[in-house]
C-alpha cells in the first residue's frame, strides 16, 4: 500500500502538531507561503555574560546590535557622536537644528504638530523585522499613503505642460493597451499562442482590465464608472457625470511620463506602507529609552586599533579624550565618517569602506495651508514631474488640520546642476515644481528647510551607491575581520532601509554569540574541570 500526501502529512501533524503540519502545507505547495518569520537570536540566555562590546554609532543598526546584545547579557557600550539616536533615522520638528559638515545651520520654525521625517520615511509591511521590533517596543504606527489615484503626474513636454491625475494616466494607459491587444487577438496575430477558449478568455481579461466598450473600443469610462475621473463630477439634481475623454496615445508614452506611476510596483514600496504616529525617530529613541546609559551620546570615535584582548576605541566626550576596550567592536558607522576615522581594519575592508561611493539624495520641505487637500483632494500620496525637483510628497499624517510639512523635491543631486545651487535657488527651483503642479500656490509656502545627508554633519552620504569593490567588497565586510563586525544597512541586500540595518545588526550579534560560545568550549572554565 503507498503512502499518500494526506498520510504524510497525518504523520507530520501527530509528530509535530498543527504548526509542523502547516509549514509542511506550504512546502508542499498546498497553502499560501506566509512571509518571512522573525528568527530570534540562538543563544543560550545571559551567554555575553561577562563580555564587553563597544558599538560605534546610534543609528538602527548601532541600537539593534547593543539592544539584542543586552538581552543575552552582554556589557555593551553604544559610542554616538550626536546628541540624539537614530542616525539617518530623524524627524523634523519646531527648533531642531539641521547642521551641515562645511558649518552651515538652518533651524526649524514649524507649527507644533507639523514635522517632516528627514530620513527614513517609510515601513514596508515587508519588513517583518523593524515591524517586530515596533511591537516589542509599543511604538505605534499608522498607514503612510504612499500613492492615491488623485496625485499628479506632470511633463513639461507632454500636454502642454499641464498636470494630469494618476487616475486619468492609469486608467487612459490600460484602456489603450488594451484595445490594441483586444485588435491583435481579433486580427489573429496571437493565433500561435491562445487557443479560441483562451481568446475569449482574454476578451473578457481586457474588457475589465482596460474598460473597453463591447466593440473593444476603449473610449474612456465606457460602462459609467468613471474610472479615469469625471470632468464634470455626478451630483444632486439633473447633473449626472461626464467623464474625462481618453488622452491620446502620444502623450501616454511621452518619455518619463508614465515611469512613476510605477514605482508602488516595487516590491518593498508596496501598500500597505507605515509609518509612526508622531515622526519615524519614534523607533530610535524606543531603543535609546530601553537602553538608557548604555548609548553614550556626543561621543565621537577617534580612533580605533586592536589590543592582545580585542580592541581598544578613543573617543571625545565633554571635551576630553576617553578610551574604552572591549573583546569585540561593532562598527555601524557610516562609511564617509569610517573614512575619516584611523583605524586598523585589514587591506580588503580598507578596500571596500574607502572604495564606497556615496549617495547624495536631498530633500525640500515647505510649511503651507492643505491646499493640496482643500483644493485637490489629495491626502498623502506623491505628485511627480519629469522636470525639475520632484516629487512632491504629501503628508499622511494628521489629514484635515490647517496646516502641514510635505516634500517638494526628493532626488540625487549629485551630478546634476542642482548640487552646486545656493540654497535661496534650490527652493526657488523647488516652489518652481509646486507651482507647475498646483498653480498659484507656490505663494503659500513658508519655512523652507533643505535636508542633505550628503553635506550633513555625522552622515555626509543619503546611503551608498556601491562598495569598494563592489559584491567583493559586500563579501568582505559581511565577514569578521578578527574582534571587528559590521552593522547597518550598507552592511546589508536592503540597502537604504532600516530592514537592512535591522537585519545586519541581528545577524552580527548571532556571529559573536556563535564566537564567545565557540571560545568557551575551547577554554573550558576550571569550575568545569573541577565538577
Ligand atoms: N527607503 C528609502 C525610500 O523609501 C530610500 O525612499
Amino acid at each position: 500500500m503507498g503512502f499518500t500526501r494526506r498520510d504524510f502529512l497525518t504523520r507530520v501533524g501527530q509528530v509535530g502538531g498543527y504548526s509542523a503540519a502547516f509549514a509542511s502545507m506550504q512546502v508542499l505547495g498546498l497553502m499560501p507561503m506566509k512571509g518571512e518569520q522573525w528568527k530570534a537570536i540562538e543563544a543560550p540566555p545571559n551567554s555575553g555574560k561577562g563580555t564587553k562590546v563597544v558599538v560605534l554609532g546610534g543609528g538602527i543598526g548601532g541600537l539593534v546590535s547593543a539592544y539584542e546584545l543586552r538581552k543575552l547579557g552582554y556589557d555593551v557600550t553604544v559610542l554616538e557622536a550626536r546628541s540624539r539616536p537614530g542616525g539617518r533615522v530623524w524627524t523634523g520638528r519646531n527648533g531642531d537644528k539641521i547642521e551641515f559638515a562645511d558649518g552651515t545651520t538652518q533651524t526649524i520654525a514649524w507649527k507644533d504638530g507639523n514635522y517632516q521625517n528627514i530620513g527614513a520615511g517609510r515601513i514596508p509591511s515587508i519588513h517583518w523585522t523593524i515591524l517586530k521590533y515596533c511591537r516589542e517596543l509599543n511604538v505605534q504606527l499608522e498607514v503612510e499613503v504612499n500613492t492615491t489615484r488623485s496625485s499628479l503626474l506632470q511633463n513639461d513636454n507632454a500636454n502642454g505642460g499641464v498636470p494630469i491625475t494618476q487616475r486619468r494616466v492609469e486608467a487612459d494607459t490600460r484602456g489603450h493597451i488594451s484595445e490594441l491587444l483586444a485588435k491583435c487577438v481579433l486580427q489573429g496575430a496571437l493565433d500561435q499562442d491562445l487557443s479560441p477558449e483562451d481568446k475569449n478568455r482574454m476578451f473578457a481579461f481586457l474588457n475589465s482590465y482596460g474598460d473597453l466598450d463591447r466593440a473593444n473600443k476603449y473610449v474612456g469610462g465606457s460602462h459609467g464608472l468613471g474610472r479615469s475621473g469625471w470632468k464634470i463630477p455626478p451630483a444632486a439634481g439633473k447633473q449626472v457625470g461626464v467623464v474625462e475623454p481618453p488622452l491620446d496615445m502620444k502623450t501616454l508614452l511621452d518619455a518619463n511620463f508614465w515611469a512613476n506611476l510605477l514605482f508602488t510596483e516595487e516590491f518593498p514600496q508596496q501598500a500597505t506602507m507605515m509609518q509612526c504616529v508622531g515622526g519615524n525617530d519614534r523607533i530610535p529613541y524606543a531603543f535609546a529609552k530601553s537602553l538608557g546609559n548604555v548609548v553614550q551620546y556626543s561621543s565621537p570615535v577617534t580612533s580605533f586599533k586592536r589590543i592582545a584582548k580585542g580592541v581598544s576605541v578613543t573617543y571625545t566626550q565633554g571635551g576630553k579624550e576617553k578610551n574604552i576596550e572591549a573583546a569585540y567592536c561593532i562598527v555601524a558607522l557610516p562609511f564617509e565618517i569610517l573614512k575619516k576615522i584611523p583605524n586598523d581594519l585589514s587591506a580588503p575592508y580598507q578596500a571596500a569602506v574607502n572604495g564606497s561611493t556615496p549617495s547624495g539624495y536631498y530633500k525640500i520641505a515647505w510649511e503651507s495651508r492643505r491646499f493640496w487637500e482643500q483644493d485637490y483632494n489629495i491626502y498623502g500620496g506623491l505628485s511627480f514631474l519629469s522636470q525639475g525637483p520632484s516629487p512632491l510628497w504629501y503628508p499622511s499624517a494628521n489629514l484635515m488640520a490647517p496646516t502641514g510639512v510635505f516634500v517638494a523635491g526628493y532626488m540625487e543631486e549629485q551630478g546634476t546642476p542642482f548640487f552646486d545651487m545656493t540654497m535661496e535657488q534650490k527652493f526657488a527651483e523647488s516652489r518652481k515644481s509646486v507651482e507647475k503642479l498646483h498653480p498659484g500656490h507656490g505663494a503659500e509656502l513658508t519655512n523652507p528647510i533643505y535636508f542633505s545627508w550628503r553635506r550633513m554633519k555625522w552622515n555626509e552620504a543619503s546611503w551608498i551607491h556601491n562598495w569598494g569593490g563592489g559584491r567583493t567588497g559586500y563579501n568582505t565586510l559581511i565577514e569578521a575581520d578578527g574582534p571587528y563586525y559590521f552593522a547597518g544597512d550598507t552592511v546589508s541586500n536592503i540597502n537604504a532601509w532600516m530592514e537592512g540595518a535591522a537585519l545586519s545588526a541581528k545577524r552580527v550579534v548571532q556571529m559573536i554569540s556563535d564566537k564567545v560560545k565557540t571560545a568557551s568550549i575551547a577554554t573550558p572554565t576550571k569550575s568545569t574541570f573541577d565538577s
